[in-house]
C-alpha cells in the first residue's frame, strides 16, 4: 500500500470510489477536478497491487490557520484493513507540516468507522451541528488543535436521523 499525491489521470477512478461510497450523493467529477486544482498535495490516493484503493482530500482555509479534512472514500472491498486510517493520518500530517493550528472535519453521527478513523488521527468531537448540510443533515464537528485536546468525545450517544449524503454500508 502506497499513499501518494493524486494526479489528473487518477480522477476517473477517484470518481468511481466516490460513487461506490456515496451513490447519488457522490461529488461529481467536475468537483473532484476542482478539489485537486485547489488542494494539490492535500489530495491523496492509496495505491494497492491492483490499483487505487482509496482517496482523501483536505484543504487549508484562507486564514492559513485551519485545515479541513473534506472527504475520504475507501473501496468497499478494502475497508476495515486500516486504509482509511492511514490516509487520514497522512492528510493530517500534511496539514500539520503546512503549519495549521487546527484540523477540522464534519462527520455523520452514525458513521462509526469515520468517527473512529478521525479519532485515531487525533481529532475529538467538539460540537453537534444540527442541519449543517440542510434539513435533517446533522453532523458532528471534530477537531485537532496544536494546543492539545480540550474536549472529550462525549457525544457518542447522539442519535440523529440518517443524513442524505450518507456513506453506503454505514
Ligand atoms: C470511513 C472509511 C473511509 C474508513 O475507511 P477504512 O479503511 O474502512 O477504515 P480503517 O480500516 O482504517 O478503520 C478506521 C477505524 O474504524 C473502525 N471501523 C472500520 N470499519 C468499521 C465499521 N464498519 N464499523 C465500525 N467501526 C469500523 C476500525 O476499527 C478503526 O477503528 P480503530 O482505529 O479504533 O481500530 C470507509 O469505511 C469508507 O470509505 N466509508 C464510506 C465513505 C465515508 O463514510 N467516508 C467518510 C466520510 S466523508
Amino acid at each position: 500500500m502506497r499513499i501518494r499525491t493524486t494526479t489528473e489521470a487518477d480522477i476517473p477512478r477517484v470518481a468511481e470510489l466516490e460513487r461506490a461510497a456515496f451513490a447519488q450523493d457522490a461529488l461529481p467529477l467536475v468537483a473532484l477536478v476542482q478539489y485537486l486544482a485547489l488542494a494539490q498535495e492535500l489530495f491523496v490516493v492509496v495505491e494497492g497491487a491492483a490499483g487505487l484503493l482509496a482517496y482523501g482530500a483536505a484543504a487549508i482555509a484562507a486564514d492559513a490557520r485551519t485545515g479541513w479534512l473534506l472527504s475520504a472514500a475507501v473501496a468497499p472491498e478494502a475497508r476495515g484493513q486500516g486504509v482509511g486510517g492511514a490516509l487520514t493520518r497522512e492528510l493530517v500530517a500534511r496539514l500539520q507540516a503546512r503549519g495549521v493550528v487546527e484540523v477540522l472535519a464534519t462527520v455523520a453521527p452514525h458513521n462509526t468507522a469515520s468517527r473512529r478513523m478521525l479519532s485515531a488521527a487525533g481529532l475529538t468531537v467538539q460540537a453537534e451541528l444540527p442541519d449543517y448540510f440542510g434539513p435533517g443533515e446533522h453532523r458532528l464537528l471534530m477537531r485537532w488543535t496544536s494546543e492539545g485536546v480540550s474536549t472529550q468525545d462525549d457525544t457518542a450517544g447522539v442519535v440523529c436521523p440518517t443524513p442524505a449524503r450518507s456513506a453506503q454500508g454505514e
